[in-house]
């Protein structure tokens, strides 16, 4: 996880790229935008398929200049019904640099508008799962990088079509052989199809054994011959239509998921006595910082798809400091405690490429050392749930009991009453658990503090260390936060207060005199939160029945997800979780690879306590 990769070197002929360790070219020289067309879209009769569908995906091996995307994403505009969703997913060893794509690209006519949104997500050349939306679009780019075959190998999901790309067979041999083609054999349905531009003799063999039918047929522009495919395997027996998704709870955790579903074509109703962001979701003061260990490659795998899910999100809705949401710009982490200063000067003694390049060293002295986390924000927690709100259907009903049966799962209510859907995601945070074998996460209280007092030693970053400290807004700063493990759901008092100005003297030496400080407001939330600080994502109770042993058939659909325990991190990991979630219904490509999904799964719970 998060291994830097190499890149190659390229040598540009005109505007054609060429990479020299391979001695081959990206696209071909004489029709570029062509042969992509042929051997690729109409290869797969992409433009046929995209007219009925609600969601498809597509596999490439190679994604070089992100050409194939491009013009793929131009056919899904022309083709598609609106509402549609399409999940891409590309391996690629060799990252080209942003600069480098831009120029390949521009050569091709690709609409700077485009570029620009890819570029502006391009992800650190790290292995792992990098994902880049297009929200307009309904698209979503999954890169997945590093050596295709142990990297597919982590991807969970189906594809619909494969582009199998990659220079000449000869020159590349590690991206045409039996290990690749078995991957995307896992990762194929009944009737997958693949288009390529070889036909060399081994590659047909290969794929025939890994369980594609292909045919020979003739190549693009005078090339001999090229190959197409499709996956032969007995069809699943129907699985159960999922249309119709229950989410319980419009915190941030139900609400990501809620729009991560719509994204996905679903007709999602959620449900809460209180409506939108009304229980700790409500914190008008929270950071989206990444956490990080230098020794900990999992987790800072996971803080990175977290930083790059919350931010796209964010952007998607197209919030800025202008409507109350953005509160902070970078976060400044200080090692004030003991504990955070070994941390900290950890990570400045290694490389930051292995934890994606999240931070920067600003003081690398162990005994005071200071990082910063330039994607780092801070939110209005209630304004930013509030935003994702808009247009979803919120329904004020407090749901008293979840069952499932062949239907569906159904839903009672404290109100009398029941409803039947397809699936439900029980997000209720802090709330009583609904479904037998649901995790139980420990509540943690907490508390923040509003102050009149200017401090003129913050500027527009939030400082952190012990405690933290928002930039002035409106003539004043949010400090937090406590920790009440007794006293949970104790709601406002006032020594918090005295606790958050005493904890945050570092930031500034006018919080030293807490009681001349000028208190203007507090808030107080409960921590809903695992003992290892991880959310709790997935199937509620997984059944061996429908969790069939690899290879084996699934026998039964699942029907009531979790999406809870997010502890104090819920801006890191909810949009994550919500597109993780999503993509699981669905059995679209997962946004995380298994182990980091592995790390969420509720089935962690199975032999011991939470
Ligand atoms: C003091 C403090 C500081 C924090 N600072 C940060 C920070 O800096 N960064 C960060 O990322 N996070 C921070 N957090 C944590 C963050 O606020 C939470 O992780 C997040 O809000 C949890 O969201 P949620 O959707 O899981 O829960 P909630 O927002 O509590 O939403 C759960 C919803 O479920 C509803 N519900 C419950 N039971 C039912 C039912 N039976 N039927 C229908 N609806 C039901 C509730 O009414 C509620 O609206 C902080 C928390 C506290 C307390
Ligand atoms: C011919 S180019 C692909 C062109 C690309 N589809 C486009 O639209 O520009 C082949 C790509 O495969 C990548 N590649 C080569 N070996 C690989 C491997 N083992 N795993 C993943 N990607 C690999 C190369 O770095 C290169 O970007």
């Amino acid at each position: 996880m998060l291994n830097p990769l190499t890149p190659v070197h390229l040598h540009w002929d005109g505007d054609l790229p060429k990479a020299l360790e391979y001695e081959d070219i990206y696209f071909s020289a004489a029709d570029p935008r062509g042969e992509v067309q042929t051997v690729f879209i109409e290869a797969n009769e992409l433009p046929f398929r995209f007219r009925n569908v609600r969601r498809f995906a597509i596999g490439e091996t190679g994604f070089g200049t992100g050409l194939n995307f491009f013009l793929t994403l131009d056919t899904w505009r022309q083709h598609a019904p609106s509402g549609a969703f399409l999940s891409y997913v590309s391996a690629e060893a060799h990252p080209l640099a942003p600069a480098d794509i831009h120029r390949a690209l521009r050569a091709q006519d690709i609409p700077e508008t485009d570029i620009a949104v890819l570029l502006a997500q391009y992800p650190p050349p790290v292995s792992g799962l990098h994902r880049i939306h297009f929200p307009e679009d309904r698209v979503v780019l999954t890169l997945v990088y590093g050596d295709a075959a142990p990297e597919f190998a982590r991807v969970r999901g189906k594809v619909d079509a494969w582009f199998l790309d990659g220079f000449a067979p000869s020159r590349n041999p590690a991206l045409w052989n039996i290990a690749v083609f078995r991957q995307m054999a896992r990762l194929s349905r009944a009737g997958t199809t693949l288009g390529t531009f070889t036909a060399a003799g081994q590659v047909r063999r290969d794929l025939a054994e890994a369980g594609f039918a292909v045919k020979r047929i003739p190549g693009f522009r005078g090339k001999r011959e090229r190959l197409v495919g499709r996956f032969q395997t007995a069809p699943y027996p129907d699985t159960a239509p999922m249309d119709r998704i229950a989410v319980i709870g419009a915190g941030i955790a139900g609400l990501a998921t809620a729009v991560a579903l719509r994204e996905r074509g679903a007709t999602v109703t959620i449900l809460d006595p209180r409506g939108v962001a009304t229980r700790t979701s409500g914190n008008p003061a929270a950071l989206l910082s990444p956490h990080l260990s230098a020794g900990d490659s999992l987790r800072n795998a996971l803080a990175l798809a977290g930083m790059r899910a919350t931010r796209a999100l964010l952007n998607a809705l197209q919030v800025d400091g202008n409507d109350g949401v953005l509160r902070a710009e970078g976060i400044e982490h200080r090692g004030i405690t003991r504990h955070a200063a070994r941390r900290l000067a950890r990570l400045s003694a290694v490389d930051p490429r292995l934890a994606g390049n999240l931070y920067q060293v600003v003081n690398k002295d162990p005994r005071k050392p200071i990082l910063r986390y330039p994607q780092g924000i801070g939110v209005d927690l209630g304004a930013f749930c509030r935003h994702l709100a808009h247009g979803l259907d919120v329904r004020h009903r407090q749901v008293f009991t979840v069952d499932t049966g062949e239907r569906g799962a159904s839903l009672g209510y404290a109100d009398g009453g029941q409803d039947l859907f397809d699936a439900v995601v029980i997000a209720t945070g802090a709330g009583p658990a609904l479904y037998p074998g649901q995790p139980r996460p420990l509540h943690v209280g907490g508390q923040l503090t509003r102050i009149r007092t200017p401090l003129r030693s913050v500027g527009r970053m939030a400082l952190t260390g012990r405690g933290y400290c928002l930039p002035e807004y409106e003539g004043q700063h949010w400090l937090g936060a406590t920790y009440r493990h007794d006293n949970a759901d104790s709601g406002v008092h006032d020594p918090d207060n005295v606790e958050n100005l005493r904890q945050l003297h570092w930031v500034d030496p006018a919080l030293e005199a807490a009681e001349e400080v000028a208190v203007s407001g507090a808030w107080y939330g409960t921590r809903a939160v695992f003992r290892d600080r991880l959310p709790a994502v997935g199937e509620a109770a997984p059944d061996p029945a429908v969790h069939a042993p690899d290879g084996a058939r699934p026998t039964g659909t699942p029907r009531v997800f979790i999406h809870i325990g997010l502890g104090s991190r819920g801006v890191l990991y909810a949009p994550l979780a919500g597109q993780l979630l999503a993509d699981r219904i669905f059995g679209l490509p997962e946004v995380l690879p298994e182990p980091l999904s592995e790390l969420l799964s509720p089935a962690r719970f199975r032999h011991k306590e939470a």
